[in-house]
């Protein structure tokens, strides 16, 4: 390293509605960073836009060059969800691309050391603001050496914590903003500037987790960007509702419906709610579920008869049960406890608390699988590592936690009330998997991918975050993908019936670093061939989208080449030039996804006509909600085709909405309040289900609807090619219904295969190329959109 470049730490925080951002040097010799430049702007929910031009801006202004940017320092929250997550996946990106550390520090750690930067000593309460009525409260003392913190970070009502908290000295925080009649007789409000973090608090607090930690801010290894996490302090709205439900329900009561974030729940018949099916016996006849208040008893029992001197007591174990940082899951054998685990998170590390399992049903995975659930919770907590404490003696379980990946690093001596040390073991989160943030990672090649050693300039890396799948893909400047690979959700959704658009966000800040190394690893290059990168910006989860587009922004600043946004849809069109490198407009495109159902005139690449849409309805929504109503699971669309196989398609005739309607317009409503109406009166009858010849009838309406009005698109066009996009593309009998069409009316058909007609990255890599090639570049302050018109050039 040449020691005279200087070494400059770039910070930045956006978790409350100010863009906050320092510039510092290091100095390894006294273990200081100082600070040269810092920007604090109001952001109000427009962090995204801002917190790059200002970034750069910061920098120009004090002639430092990216390139001389040694380490990155991200805000970690508490504090918005999506906020975090912008600087989060800002920092991700920037951090990757320069191939330089990126390390964490507390949010509000950072408001704290800007009020001792200020002068101000004594007791120091910091409340930022929660929603939902919540705020995170943390306590410091300030005196002349430095911050002190006092409390772990938590959620809490505002006004529980205002009435029980001790009187403090001074309050900062954004949460005063909202609730300062609350607090406004517990200590003294500092000045409303100091309520958020600063350039300069973001350093200090840096400074000071260095001088605690004695890492070096260098070191690469523990700096990886890919580790770093928001702090979120509680699950999803989604998780936390089934949690409830599981814990206090038996499996057998189990009947109320439940509203999740983003999932609409009509008409969902009780025996097919997912939580039920989640409390269901596994194949050796034990049931999972969080522990309750009627099971503490059972709890303590165990822990008496198995822990000795080290077991907890009643109350113990019950005041776990309220705190958000905690998880607890038993294991039921008929009806009885057998088994529980129990952890803490604290500062990105699961602290396994608890693991017990009856002597009689030991050895049969179950403390195994309590540890991966309780790890799971962790992981969306934001947990990245865990520990714990185990009794020197105790090798057996010693041996077990070495088997889920966990090594001894030190001793506690004397840690046990009888005098015997602990041995402290660290590792990974012991979830089953250890991949890409629990998700398996999938990558295809296509016929028109080729080999990266043939691979021309420019290249361009290209980043999918719209729904549930992240995804990342190269293609090189003949436009041909040289990796194309995605990490998918889908099994962290399905036990909710949907995609949870919060869990969704969550797990594409987990697994955005993993996916986009692996891309670039597949392709044999590194991030400083890269002449582009590219993100789909619209249409999707909004809070998904940022993701993809904020690292994508900083990935491509850090490396100054150009930004690409991609339209989502226009992607699926040009997915199907994998299966057809010469395919040429005029064509005939149909979109038929979990989220839309069109055809589209692509009159040329880039100039979109859209035809007809679907009033209500998408096609994919229609097969989940049928599938929901049959209790066949998330996603639907490849188990009503399964089921359908067996089935008659002329067994029952549901409508065929708008089939005759004259235009392109299609409607799916109907159909499916058809199909669940047939469902409930066969049942009503007290018959059985069909549910071949349910799927079978069904899916065949569908298909007739969209061939018709596919044909009719074709003669109004007359293309000579047609083209098939999203989810639902995949279905077997569609494909068969449009080669039979197609063949008909003399028109070239396209069948993407389904690795890319779902959503993947390796279809908006070959819309980047073109836009690189038109010189289509997106500025520093662009933004993830919901919506986005097809047809309005962007
Ligand atoms: O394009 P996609 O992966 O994600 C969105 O952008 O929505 O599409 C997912 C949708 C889901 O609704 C799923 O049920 C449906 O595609 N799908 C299918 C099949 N495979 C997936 N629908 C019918 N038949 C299939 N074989
Ligand atoms: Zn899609």
């Amino acid at each position: 390293m040449n020691k005279t470049r200087p070494q400059y730490v770039l910070t930045f925080d956006t978790a409350n509605e100010v863009v906050a951002i320092g510039v510092g040097v290091l100095d390894a010799a006294s273990q200081s960073v100082d600070l040269i430049a810092s920007r604090e702007v109001e952001a109000r929910r427009q962090s995204n836009t801002q917190l790059l031009p200002q970034i750069n801006d910061l920098l120009r202004e004090n002639n430092i060059d990216r390139t001389n940017i040694a380490c990155v320092v991200c805000g970690r929250g508490p504090g918005s969800f999506t906020g975090v997550r912008i600087a989060m996946a800002t920092a991700k990106g920037m951090a990757s691309a320069l191939e330089v550390p990126l390390w964490g520090v507390s949010s509000l750690d950072a408001v704290a050391w800007n009020n001792w930067a200020c002068g101000v000593r004594g007791r120091l309460t910091v409340i930022a603001d929660a929603m939902r009525k919540e705020v995170y409260p943390v306590r410091f003392d300030l005196d002349d050496q430095g911050v002190v913190r006092l409390d772990a970070d938590t959620v809490i009502k505002a006004d529980e914590y205002a009435t029980t908290m001790d009187v403090s000295e001074y309050i900062a925080g954004d949460g005063l903003g909202k609730y300062a009649d609350l607090f406004e007789s517990r200590g003294s409000f500092v000045a409303e500037d100091l309520w958020t973090p600063t350039g300069q608090g973001l350093l200090l607090a840096f400074q000071e987790q260095w001088h605690q930690t004695g890492i070096d801010p260098l070191n690469r290894v523990a700096g990886n960007p890919a580790l770093l996490l928001p702090t979120y302090t509680r699950l999803s709205d989604a998780e936390e509702n089934e949690r409830i439900r599981l814990s206090k329900n038996d499996p057998k009561n189990l009947t109320t419906g439940v509203q999740h974030e983003g999932i609409r729940h009509d008409q969902i018949p009780q025996e097919h709610d997912t939580a039920i099916a989640n409390a269901r016996e596994d194949e050796s006849g034990i049931v999972y579920r969080p522990l309750d208040e009627a099971h503490v008893a059972d709890v303590v029992h165990i822990e008496a008869a198995l822990m000795g001197s080290s077991a907890w007591r009643d109350l113990m174990v019950r005041e776990e049960l309220p705190r958000k940082d905690r998880s607890w899951w038993t294991a039921f054998a008929n009806d009885e406890l057998v088994g529980y685990a129990g952890g803490m998170v604290c500062d990105g590390q699961l602290q396994i608390l608890k693991v017990a399992v009856e002597p009689d049903y030991q050895r049969r995975g179950i403390a195994k699988e309590l540890i991966a659930r309780v790890a799971e919770d962790a992981r969306g907590l934001g947990a990245q590592t865990a520990s714990l404490e185990v009794r020197a003696s105790n090798t057996g379980a010693q041996a077990f936690y070495k088997m889920i990946g966990l090594e001894s690093v030190g001793t506690r001596p004397g840690y046990y009330s009888d005098g015997e040390d602990a041995l402290i073991m660290q590792g990974p989160l012991p979830t089953a998997t250890n991949d890409v943030a629990g998700m398996a990672l999938q990558s295809h090649t296509y016929a028109y991918s080729q080999e990266s050693k043939n691979a021309t300039k420019p290249l361009i890396l290209a980043i999918e975050t719209s729904c549930d799948e992240t995804a990342a893909a190269v293609v090189e400047g003949k436009g041909t993908l040289v990796s194309d690979v995605l990490a998918s959700q889908i099994d962290f959704h399905a036990r909710f019936g949907g995609v949870v658009p919060e869990i969704a966000s969550r797990k594409h800040t987990e697994a955005i670093c993993g996916v986009a190394e692996q891309a670039l690893k597949q392709a044999a290059f590194g991030w400083k061939d890269l002449d582009a990168i590219a993100a789909t910006y619209a249409p999707g989860l909004v809070g998904a989208l940022v993701v993809g587009v904020a690292f994508s922004k900083a990935a491509a600043w850090a490396l100054d080449i150009p930004y690409i946004q991609v339209n989502h849809l226009e992607g699926h069109i040009y997915a199907n030039k994998t299966t057809t490198p010469d395919l040429e407009p005029p064509m005939v495109v149909s979109l038929v996804s979990g989220g839309h159902t069109m055809l589209v005139e692509v009159k040329d690449w880039g100039n979109y006509h859209i035809m007809g849409e679907t009033l209500d309805d998408a096609v994919g929504e229609a097969f989940d909600k049928v599938a929901k109503a049959l209790g066949l699971g998330y996603p639907g669309g490849p188990a009503i085709s399964k089921h359908a196989q067996e089935g008659r398609a002329n067994a029952i005739d549901f409508p065929r909405a708008m089939l005759h309607s004259g235009d392109l317009k299609f409607s799916l409503s109907g159909l499916k309040t058809a199909v669940i109406t047939y469902i409930n009166e066969q049942k009503n009858a007290g018959n059985d289900l069909n549910i071949p010849d349910i799927a079978a009838s069904f899916q065949q309406a569908v298909i007739d609807v969209q061939v018709a009005k596919a044909k009719t698109a074709l003669k109004q066009t007359s293309a000579k090619e047609f083209c098939l996009g999203g989810g639902v593309a995949a279905n077997q009998e569609l494909r068969r219904a449009y080669e039979t069409m197609c063949e008909k009316a003399g028109v070239r058909l396209t069948l993407p295969p389904l690795s890319a007609c779902t959503d993947n990255a390796g279809m908006i890599a070959l819309v980047a190329h073109d836009r690189y090639k038109q010189e289509k570049f997106a500025p520093l302050n662009a933004d993830a959109q919901a919506q986005a018109n097809l047809e309005e050039p962007y």
